[in-house]
């Protein structure tokens, strides 16, 4: 298993890359890519653990072979937000960023899944498709927006606020990732029940969680370390899918027929990425108003990538 870590120098890449180190399969490679000069040094760093994942640092020059060979890329280079800014403040700055990294991949690793974290994910993930289709390499199976981190916060939240095990918990969060197109199931918890009061209360927690981190850092940037578990989970869902191992889980992915062109949805994967894109089933009244109500910001927001690259 190959590995890419694009972006690895950053407050994400660096705790995603020491999971990865401490996680990946035994005899893996992890590659990691940075325009900042300190990458090289994060892989010395990190290859001072005894595990058997080979990790190598490559710089600004040298994307290429950074890509060469993977079989998963995660993207999480570009600027984050600082107080009083929107996700989609940060589009003009990592559009152009996540543009050049999609041509490395069509260049170096064409059939790689690509789990790309880079705000605001509702628009970089089109970015990245419509980069793939102009190549002639696009599939849409191997393209993730990764919303993992909002699916962990809900865990959090509902153990903490119910007094239950985090490990019991289990929520659906479909829609997109900024503000109201997250859009968590709460109906659907298993073994916990809210009030009509617990979820109008909940519901904009978890949709504003990236702003609650945003502001406690106090213009020191946005969610890292609960990020880097989060796409570090998601990265072994893709590694047991591409072992051949069934697994669900949830991501932002294309959809046809769907609320949007593109919507976080349970996903089957396997051995090329998405093997179905399952149902999220029955909302609540609640939930159908919500998702109703957010679809227009969510469709702006995918046609404001799909234009980056057609326009
Ligand atoms: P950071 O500033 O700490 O790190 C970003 C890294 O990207 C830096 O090391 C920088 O040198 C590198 N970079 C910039 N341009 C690059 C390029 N062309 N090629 C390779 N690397 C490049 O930021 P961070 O806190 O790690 O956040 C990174 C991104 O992830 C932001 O856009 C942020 O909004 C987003 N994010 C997404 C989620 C999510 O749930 N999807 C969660 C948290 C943060
Ligand atoms: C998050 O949800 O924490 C990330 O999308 C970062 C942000 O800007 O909120």
């Amino acid at each position: 298993m190959k590995v890419a870590v694009l972006g690895a120098a950053g407050g994400i890449g660096q705790a995603l890359s020491l999971l990865l180190k401490t996680g990946l399969p035994a005899g893996s490679e992890l590659s990691l890519y940075d325009v900042a000069p300190v990458v090289p040094g994060v892989a010395v760093d990190l290859s001072h653990i005894p595990t058997d994942v080979k990790v190598t640092g490559f710089g600004a020059d040298a994307l290429d072979q950074a890509l060469t060979g993977c079989d998963i890329v995660l993207i999480p280079a570009g600027m984050p937000r600082k107080p009083g800014m929107d996700r989609a403040d940060l589009f003009n700055v990592n559009a152009g960023i996540i543009k050049t990294l999609a041509e490395g991949i069509v260049a170096n690793c064409p059939k790689a899944l690509v789990g790309i974290i880079t705000n605001p994910v509702n628009g970089t993930v089109p970015i990245v498709a419509e980069v793939f289709k102009k190549a002639g390499t696009y599939d849409a199976k191997r393209v993730f927006g990764i919303t993992t981190l909002d699916v962990i916060r809900s865990e959090a939240f509902i153990a903490e606020l119910k007094g239950v095990d985090v490990a019991s918990v289990k929520v659906p969060v479909i829609g997109g990732h900024s503000g109201t197109t997250i859009l968590p199931l709460l109906s659907q918890v298993e073994g916990v029940t809210f009030t009509d009061e617990e979820v109008a209360a909940l519901t904009p927690r978890i949709q504003n969680a990236g702003t609650e981190v945003v502001n406690a850092k106090a213009g020191g940037g946005s969610a890292t370390l609960s990020m880097g578990a989060a796409a570090a989970r998601f990265c072994m869902s893709l590694v047991k899918g591409l072992q051949g191992e069934d697994v669900v889980d949830y991501a932002y992915v294309a959809v046809e027929n769907g609320d949007a062109e593109y919507f976080a949805h349970p996903v089957r994967l396997g051995k090329n990425g998405v093997e179905e894109i399952l149902s999220y089933g029955e909302l609540s009244a609640f939930e159908e108003q919500a998702k109703n109500d957010m679809l227009d910001t969510l469709k702006k927001d995918i046609k404001e990538g799909v234009d980056f690259i057609n326009a």
